[in-house]
């Protein structure tokens, strides 16, 4: 018998100096029948991590920073910048007068903007103001810049699909040789054009992203406040809406599905799991979220992170608006994405 365990043990070694290795050494003792992802339920508190950002704004220009960003790295991932497996989540400053250089790269952008006005980003020559609430795409290789002509500091959200275009071996990026793209079309061109439930007769979308460009807080906001006062809530989510390609039907963009959701006031949601693992920003109320079984409380402008497939669910002390992300649209793409509501 010892012998036999000394041969395998033997025969591992041999194989591992020419790297192989044997399936049923590797899988031994691992549980395949689930998902158990590597990222960790986390929340970062706003009133925590805005006096980083505020001392960033002292000590780097935008233009000097190229972006001037506090990274929300998933403590899971050992100060890799991930907050989910997939996403990349990153808080943005940019001060009245700035203006955050122009560049392109193949990972896609999506920007929730957490407080401040006054400031706008440009993609590929069309520029659009930025509220609090609003979320911006930037689809894969196109120009961006930023600026704040407002009076006071300007943060958004940025999430960015990077691990997962990482990982795909599919990263590329270039810097545009002046500070600003030029300006093309008039302002919120893409807004009149595709955001009014319409679309210019003939129009044939050229890519897999939305052509929406400003996804508005404020008409989104209306419509879910409305079905809350109107329709019963899931019992795990709430009154929960997917933003949309008004061309397709599909998500804003290919790899991260965007949604808004409502909770009211003393909502104790039922158990659930899910295979994407989502970012939270908490937009409106307070509440908390039992990821696992840990208890995360929060508050405006609070992001947290569920990762994927570990049960949670939502209470609220007073009716919230919560904005989430998550790479859903490539699960369901390639047909792998599963929900699971464990109690009722
Ligand atoms: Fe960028």
């Amino acid at each position: 018998m010892d012998e036999a365990r000394d041969l395998q043990a033997e025969f591992n070694r041999s194989i591992a100096r020419d790297d192989l290795a044997a399936l049923w050494v590797a899988r031994r003792g691992v549980d395949l029948t689930k998902p158990r992802s590597e990222a960790k339920a986390k929340v970062w508190r706003y009133a925590d991590v805005y006096p980083h950002i505020a001392e960033a704004g002292t000590l780097v220009t935008a233009e000097d920073a190229f972006r001037r960003v506090i990274v929300l790295a998933n403590p899971a991932f050992g100060g890799e910048l991930r907050a989910t497996n997939t996403l990349y989540a990153g808080l943005q400053l940019v001060l009245p007068g700035e203006i955050a250089p122009c560049h392109r790269h193949t990972q896609t952008a999506i920007r929730f903007v957490i407080e401040g006005e006054g400031a706008y980003t440009s993609v590929d020559g069309e520029r659009t103001r930025l509220h609090p609430g609003d979320f911006v795409v930037t689809p894969s290789w196109s120009w961006h810049d930023h600026g704040n002509e407002g009076d006071g500091p300007v943060v958004w959200l940025d999430c960015l699909d990077t691990p997962l275009v990482d990982f795909l071996d599919t990263a590329f990026r270039e810097t545009y040789p002046d500070m600003t793209y030029p300006v093309l079309r008039p302002e919120d061109d893409a807004q009149a054009r595709y955001g009014a439930n319409m679309l210019p007769v003939g129009y044939r979308s050229s890519r897999q992203v939305s052509p929406v460009m400003n996804y508005a807080y404020k008409p989104a906001r209306a419509a879910i406040e409305r079905l809350a006062r109107t329709s019963p809530p899931d019992p795990c989510d709430g009154t929960r809406m997917r933003y949309s390609d008004p061309a397709s039907g599909g998500w804003p963009t290919p790899t991260m599905g965007a949604f808004l959701q409502h909770l009211p006031k003393g909502f104790s949601g039922a158990e659930c799991r899910v295979t994407d693992g989502t970012i939270y920003v908490a937009v409106e109320g307070r509440g908390r979220t039992i990821i696992g079984d840990e208890a995360f409380d929060w508050g405006p402008r609070d992001v947290f992170v569920v990762p994927g497939w570990l049960p949670y669910r939502h209470e609220t002390n007073e009716d919230a608006i919560l904005f989430s992300l998550s790479d859903r649209p490539v699960q369901q793409l390639l047909g792998l994405w599963r929900q699971d509501r464990i109690t009722a």
